[in-house]
């Protein structure tokens, strides 16, 4: 069965990959004309999806390329830069969108995490790809695993801003197309069980 989940689910710097541009899509929905309630549902699917990404690295795929490789700097500087993200994102959930630091706090947090999506795919993945070719496949499926567990423990959380961000999924989950409902968890599940519902 791991082995099954090793080929079906994405190599550790794949899902990275595919994470990162959800959450720049994501970036890109937001702007300031839009709707508080609107704001602060697509708010609060960046940070937990910015939460769930950080912590699957920080659990799986930082150490095992520190294993390797102790001296690369942006490894180093990653963890610091996930506690920065983290105290943004602790302000912006401390905060409602009619607050006039609202789209500043949240234009902050999008700079940040470019810097180090930016960082993290022109040092560390290709770094992994060079160092641990053989691995990926195995913490890939580890990553996709943690991330399933991790989403259904705030499936909640994910489901209402999801309904809120992007209510044509409301009406897909209503119909029952998507059973786990949400987007994100559509996602985790095809990567774990290798079935081709991805929209
Ligand atoms: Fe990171
Ligand atoms: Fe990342």
């Amino acid at each position: 069965m791991s082995t099954l989940l090793n080929k079906l689910s994405p190599s550790a710097t794949d899902l990275i990959r595919m994470d990162h541009s959800q959450v720049l899509d994501t970036f890109h929905q937001f702007r300031s004309g839009l709707s508080a309630a609107k704001k602060e549902a697509l708010v609060n699917a960046t940070c937990v999806s910015l939460e769930i990404h950080a912590q699957l690295e920080e659990e799986t795929f930082y150490p095992a390329l520190r294993e390797l490789a102790n001296d690369i700097a942006v490894l180093e500087k990653s963890f610091p830069e996930h506690a920065e993200m983290r105290r943004l994102i602790t302000r912006l959930r401390a905060m409602t969108a009619v607050d006039p630091d609202y789209d500043t706090t949240y234009f902050e947090l999008v700079r940040d995490v470019l810097h180090h999506v930016a960082d993290e795919e022109t040092t560390l993945l290709p770094a992994a790809e060079r160092l641990m070719p053989e691995r990926l496949g195995e913490l890939g499926a580890q990553m996709a695993r943690r991330r399933a567990q991790l989403m259904t423990s705030r499936a909640g959380e994910i489901m209402s801003s999801t309904m809120r961000s992007f209510p044509e999924s409301a009406a897909v989950m209503a119909a029952g197309a998507v059973g786990a409902g949400s987007y994100l968890m559509h996602q985790a599940a095809d990567w774990v069980k290798g079935v081709g519902r991805r929209h």
